[in-house]
């Protein structure tokens, strides 16, 4: 479904990523973590056209990413990204929040954009708060806002940027439910994130990076159990201890 191959980046004269390759197959969940400033959030980018890459290929679904026929906004449109900001609308309702990109970019009727994001907000658990502004939610409802607003676009695969780091302790695990559910329900998903009880429970595999390289892409059970470099086990070790 995502194919990164050989991808190479610079900001000026500084190399944020360095020929990073590696696949996410449908259905697949890859946890991608890492130290900060390693470029988990600018590989991510890449795959949505967010951000431009110098060297390398991506191709999702079969389109190519940096390919110069290839439609952004129908690009964007297929591959859901969900941010550590919830970055919802505050002056629109949630109703409309869910409603208006299904509208502008996929030329959907206000009555069925806004059926559709109904369901999903029930299926987020947040039926009851449709006619609220997001001010007027938490934290962990407007990120399970957030969510159902990128699967309302009825996307390919999801990318997740560290989706609950802004987030207090206590609305962490909402987030995560909605999280799972979607990932054993079969999503083709690609997270950064450092919450390694979720990588445990629905990983495929999981990805560190170190300085714009991926230093390790392994099946989940051999990264938690064995990490072959030095520097994901010092890593680990450190987040394992909170
Ligand atoms: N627009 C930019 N211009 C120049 N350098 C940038 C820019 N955006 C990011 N960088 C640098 O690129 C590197 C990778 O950044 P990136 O945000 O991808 O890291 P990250 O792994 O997501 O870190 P974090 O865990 O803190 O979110 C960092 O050194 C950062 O300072
Ligand atoms: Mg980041």
């Amino acid at each position: 479904m995502i194919e990164i191959n050989n991808v190479s980046k610079w900001y000026g004269d500084f190399r944020v990523l360095t020929e990073c390759t590696t696949r996410v197959a449908a259905g697949e969940v890859v946890v991608v973590c890492g130290p900060s400033g390693s470029g988990k959030s600018t590989l991510i980018k890449c795959v949505n056209a967010l951000e431009p890459f110098n060297e390398g290929s991506i191709t999702v679904d079969g389109t190519s990413v940096g390919a110069r026929g290839t439609s952004l906004p129908k690009l964007r449109a297929r591959v859901g990204m969900v941010f550590q900001h919830f970055e919802l609308f505050p002056h629109m309702s949630i109703t409309d929040n869910l409603a208006i990109a299904q509208i502008k970019v996929l030329g959907r009727g206000r009555d069925e954009a806004r059926q559709k994001g109904l369901a999903l907000l029930d299926r987020v658990g947040l039926k009851a708060h449709a006619d609220k502004f997001p001010g007027q939610l938490s934290g962990g409802q407007q990120q399970r806002v957030a969510i159902a607003r990128a699967l309302a676009m009825d996307p390919i695969c999801m990318l997740f940027d560290e989706p609950t780091s802004a987030l207090d302790p206590e609305m962490i695990n909402e987030v995560l439910d909605v999280m799972v559910e979607l990932a054993q329900e079969g999503m083709t998903m690609m997270c950064v994130t450092h919450e390694m009880g979720f990588a445990r429970k629905v990983a495929s595999r999981v990805i560190f990076m170190d300085h714009g390289h991926i230093v390790e892409d392994d099946d989940k059970d051999a990264f938690f159990g064995n990490p072959r470099s030095e520097r994901a086990r010092q890593f680990l070790d450190k987040i394992l201890q909170h």
